[in-house]
């Protein structure tokens, strides 16, 4: 029988030489890449930029997630290295999502990686979840090709117009049932509509049963973006590629009747007029040189625009809402120029031609934006060796661009905290505004999005009020900033004396 000497003698072991060996593989590790590094660059005074590569294979990954998740402080990540390292060229070198990478994170910096479009090829921890062939990982012609179909679908007055007659009438129904209800899980039910909305400007599909299990297997594939590269039973990456194959069947489907209806020239009784929705757009989408896009090619971007479009909007509008709730008098403003319109229009309902009157919601549609920090980092992979503020991002690393923190940032933003549209009667230089990113992959959806968040600005100012039932509520930050409580509000009809 173990005695109680030698159960205390494993436990020091445990205790002390586990720990031990652990910073020493931790310490071996980032040598073990500094020395590759140097070896391969014998001869030549290069130098990898500060930082440190963690553990083997988990690299820093938990150390992102314990402060995206635990400390719910996501920028303490970066201002931990700043600390370490010192805020030198703005990069630091780390292991994440399974791969050797630096992370940039200051706004010359990232203008320089997000624009060196020759330099830095696209990477998405997970590719295979938007698809290889979407516009998110295609790289030259392929996605020039369809990022100038998709651009134009969502900039085109005729588009802008379809957009706004397709979202409206939902966005009306959506805030007269949440009137009804008296109290609404926020978080929840915007993220429904943007869903229902999107689904039907993109694939003409309304809102049903399928509709509701396509929005969970969303769910999945957007939660295991950045997941580690692990595709076990119960990993997240094993979950996102399930939902990603089930997305397929349903859009494989979708596919098959458009190509009924575009041989017998009709829609029948039963069936939707796809003629002018983005999906039929794809399918129809013809290269310089006849040649139509491949099934797997519509399935991959369509699946990958849905997945990009409606949370992030939905995020936008959400917090859109808390600081409306929170700033009496910008609502008051908002409210106003919002009435004026529909007095002049005589009418609830939006037009494109209205969205370049409104200046004032413009205003609150950026701040929202910039407050709501959706899209924390965007990944690349440096091409081949580059130098850059007398350091080496080596070829064939992912590099993080840190987009989050420049936007709440005092040395860009004055009061960067404070919810103040006004402040873009000035707007910041477009070096220090990366929202939708910058260069060539600047974000494809964003006037999409801009007009979305107008839409549901104007009907909820214009005919209902909202408060925050717990305002204070923590964080939650993956995928997207939320209220962990979900942000419970009050949302009634404004009396009509107030209109
Ligand atoms: C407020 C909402 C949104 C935010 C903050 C946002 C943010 C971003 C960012 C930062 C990028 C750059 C990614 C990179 O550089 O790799 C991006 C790209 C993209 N976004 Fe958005 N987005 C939003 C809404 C939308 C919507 C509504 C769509 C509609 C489909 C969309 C579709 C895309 C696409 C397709 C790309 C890839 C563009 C390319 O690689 O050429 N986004 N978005």
């Amino acid at each position: 029988m173990m005695e109680v000497g030698d159960s205390a003698w494993w436990l020091g072991i445990l205790l002390g030489a586990v720990p031990l060996l652990a910073l020493a593989v931790w310490h071996c590790n980032d040598a073990l890449y500094c020395a590759a590094f140097a070896l391969r660059r014998r001869g030549l005074s290069r130098r990898l930029p500060p930082g440190h590569m963690g553990l083997p294979f988990f690299g820093e990954t938990g150390a992102m997630m314990w402060h995206f998740k635990v400390t719910r402080r996501p920028d303490g990540f970066i201002e931990a290295r700043k600390k370490a390292y010192g805020e030198g060229a703005g990069m630091y070198r780390s292991h994440l999502f399974g791969h050797p990478t630096v992370v940039v994170c200051l706004p010359s910096v990232n203008r320089f990686v997000l624009q060196a479009h020759d330099s830095f090829w696209v990477r998405w921890p997970a590719k295979e979840l938007l698809g290889l062939s979407s516009m998110f990982n295609a790289e030259g012609s392929a996605h020039t090709r369809i990022r100038g179909y998709v651009v134009a679908s969502f900039s085109q007055p005729r588009s802008l117009r379809n957009i706004a007659r397709v979202a409206q009438p939902r966005v009306a129904a959506a805030l007269r049932s949440w009137a009804e209800k008296g109290t609404i899980a926020a978080a929840t039910e915007f993220r429904k509509l943007m869903f229902e909305c999107t689904c039907d400007i993109f694939i003409s599909m309304k809102p049903s049963p399928l509709t509701a299990k396509m929005d969970k297997w969303f769910a999945g594939i957007l939660d295991s973006l950045r997941a580690l590269p692990v595709d076990l039973p119960g990993t997240a990456l094993n979950h996102g590629r399930k939902c990603r194959r089930k997305l397929n069947a349903v859009f494989q489907v979708e596919l098959e009747k458009r190509r009924k209806q575009e041989k017998s020239g009709h829609a029948g009784e039963e069936e939707e007029d796809y003629a002018d929705d983005l999906m039929s757009g794809l399918m129809k989408m013809v290269d310089e040189r006849g040649k139509k896009l491949t099934d797997e090619e519509v399935l991959d971007n369509i699946v990958s625009l849905v997945a990009g479009g409606y949370e992030s909007t939905a995020s936008a509008i959400l917090w859109a809402t808390i600081h409306l709730a929170k700033s009496p008098d910008v609502l008051a403003k908002l409210r106003e120029e919002n009435f004026m319109l529909s007095k002049d229009n005589n009418s609830n309902f939006i037009s494109r031609d209205d969205i370049s009157k409104m200046k004032y919601t413009a205003k609150v549609v950026e701040e929202a934006i910039r407050l709501a920090n959706i899209a924390p980092m965007v990944h690349r992979v440096a091409y081949r060796d580059i130098e850059y503020g007398g350091y080496t991002i080596p070829q064939g690393w992912q590099v993080v661009v840190w987009l989050r923190s420049m936007h709440i940032d005092e040395k860009y933003y004055q009061d960067p905290l404070i919810f103040n549209p006004d402040r873009w009667d000035n707007p910041p230089k477009a070096v220090t505004n990366q929202v939708f990113g910058a260069g060539s992959r600047t974000c494809a959806g964003n006037r999409l999005a801009r007009l979305q968040i107008t839409i549901m600005l104007h009907h909820m100012s214009i005919g209902y009020k909202w408060e925050m039932l717990n305002p204070d509520a923590r964080l939650t930050y993956i995928p997207q900033p939320t209220p962990v409580d979900g942000a419970p509000m009050a949302f009634c009809k404004l009396s009509t004396s107030t209109r």
